[in-house]
């Protein structure tokens, strides 16, 4: 960080504060995976029912039933991949129940999420035909918590086998002639808690029986993820890598933006500043936890040939008042549109191992793309970031050096390595066609800051924006003002012969194109 006489006199006058940064434009090296910008279905609340599905039925204009305002929504963000059915609710669900004429279809009770009655409307055929309309690849998670190995390795042949086998054959009765396209293959989900509360030392041995009878049929080439850790929990990365090692393709590893695990988890719309700091803290502290399981499967697999997955992040406060309890119905701030995009920078950083990311949950959960209510839907602030920041995706990383202020935090409660908040956060890509994109937020409250961008050795001729920003911190899209937190036209950048001059309002997120 820049702790020079210039910035500490600026943070004590209120001036506007100064940040520089020099973007490595010749160093680019590695792609930055579409992955990372995956998306995370759960049967949990509203996430399927009346998120995503309504049926062919309803009177809310849909297309086989799934709602079009989302379907729409969710193409302009460019989805590369969607993990369903759960999280936990992945290890209480039978594929069978799901499959079939509907009004035959077992119901069942979703145990872990309020109790709510599950009718398996929302099975197999609805959910890979989603990702057949959305362009996107299915990541499927399978039972190992309460179902059998006969069970994943039979869900895998009617997916994927397009011979005359069974598990085929009961495909095409249901309507479906080819199989499916599905490479990610999850083998359980949190297997230390809700997926079976497991050791790791039983988890690699089941890991190992159930994957071995996941084949791979007609032309189909599975990606076998296992059950990873949570945050801090070094010693299940430690064991997996040495009792699965290879016998994994990835690792999954969970990380949210929870103040703790009991008791409130802090309102999503109503928080002080000090709130508001320790969570960009708290966000920011995912580098810490990644590099730490990445030592880890460094020792074992120097060449990465095994990925790590963050398969769940995002923000998780208390769920909203009024709604129904166990479905984790939470709005979302211009405070989570800025965990999205501070932990997006940090993705892109370490995408020579984590090759994946999927943001909890799509839908009227934790930190969601979209909420609706009966026909209406809004885009909340996260939405936007994603969908401002998918120019990086499947670009080159630029390497970039940054320095500026930082602000130090006053509330700790479950963090571990962070005390202080840079002001600053960015990330560089350069897309096919030459294009520079640049991602920059500036997270204080009250300053805007003059960012110094050097790109040496890239001629641009134009740059043009867009910018997230609002009034408040706590600004929210409602369904009565779906707009009020949306992005505009950014014009305070000027491009002078290598040098990038920006004037970053207040709490904004701005992307950036040089061409
Ligand atoms: O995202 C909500 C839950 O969080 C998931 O179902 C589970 O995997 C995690 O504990």
């Amino acid at each position: 960080m820049l702790a020079s006489a210039f910035l500490a006199v600026s943070a004590l006058t209120g001036a506007q504060n100064t940040a520089e940064i020099t973007v490595h434009a010749d160093q680019g090296g590695r792609l930055i995976p579409k992955e990372i910008y995956g998306q995370f279905a759960e049967h949990l609340g509203t996430c399927i029912y009346g998120g995503i599905w309504v049926g062919e039925d309803s009177p809310i204009p849909n297309t086989n039933g799934y709602r079009n305002d989302v379907l729409e929504a969710l193409k302009k963000l460019k989805v590369p991949v969607m993990r369903w059915p759960g999280g936990c609710f992945a290890d209480e669900y039978h594929w069978r129940d799901g499959i079939g004429p509907r009004e035959q279809r077992p119901k069942m009770v979703n145990n872990n999420w309020g109790g709510t009655v599950e009718d398996n409307s929302f099975g197999t055929h609805e959910f890979l035909n989603l990702c057949e309309l959305l362009g996107c690849e299915p990541y499927i998670s399978g039972n190992v918590g309460s179902g059998t190995v006969e069970e994943l390795a039979k869900w895998v042949e009617y997916m994927t086998s397009d011979g005359d086998s069974p598990m085929a054959n009961l495909r095409r009765q249901n309507g479906r002639e080819k199989s499916w396209n599905v490479k990610f293959l999850g083998v359980g989900n949190e297997s230390w808690g809700c997926g079976g509360n497991m050791r790791p030392e039983y988890y690699s041995d089941l890991y190992r029986r159930y994957a071995t009878y996941c084949r791979n049929y007609d032309g189909h080439r599975l990606y076998k993820i296992a059950s990873g850790a949570s945050d801090y929990d070094e010693n299940w990365t430690r064991v997996l890598m040495e009792r699965v090692g290879g016998q994994m393709n990835a690792l999954s590893l969970h990380y949210y933006t929870v103040p703790g695990w009991s008791g409130s988890k802090g309102s999503a719309t109503e928080f002080n500043k000090d709130e508001y700091y320790w969570t960009l803290a708290k966000c920011l502290e995912v580098e810490d936890v990644i590099k730490r399981h990445c030592a880890i499967m460094d020792q074992r697999d120097p060449q990465k040939r095994i990925a790590l997955f963050l398969d769940e992040w995002g923000t998780w406060w208390d769920q909203e008042p009024g709604s129904i309890p166990g479905h984790l119905y939470q709005q979302n701030t211009m405070r989570d549109a800025f965990v999205a995009a501070l932990s997006l920078n940090v993705f892109h950083k370490y995408t020579d191992r984590l090759k994946m990311a999927n943001i909890a949950q799509v839908a009227n959960v934790l930190q969601s793309m979209v909420l609706t209510k009966d026909e209406k839907m809004v885009l909340t602030p996260t939405y936007h970031v994603f969908e401002m920041y998918n120019v990086h995706q499947g670009a080159t990383y630029l390497p970039l050096d940054l320095k500026c202020d930082t602000l130090g935090i006053t509330m700790k409660p479950n963090i571990r390595f962070n005390e202080k908040v840079p002001v600053i956060s960015a990330t560089a890509s350069k897309d096919q066609s030459g294009a520079i994109h640049i991602s920059l937020t500036n997270v204080d409250l009250e300053k805007s800051n003059e960012v110094t961008i050097n790109l040496p050795s890239v001629q641009a001729k134009t740059v043009t924006g867009r910018i997230l920003t609002s009034a408040n911190i706590d600004d929210h899209n409602t369904f009565d003002r779906p707009d009020l937190v949306t992005p505009s036209k950014f014009e305070g950048a000027k491009w002078n012969k290598g040098t990038l001059k920006v004037k970053l309002p207040a709490k904004s997120i701005v992307v950036l194109e040089l061409k």
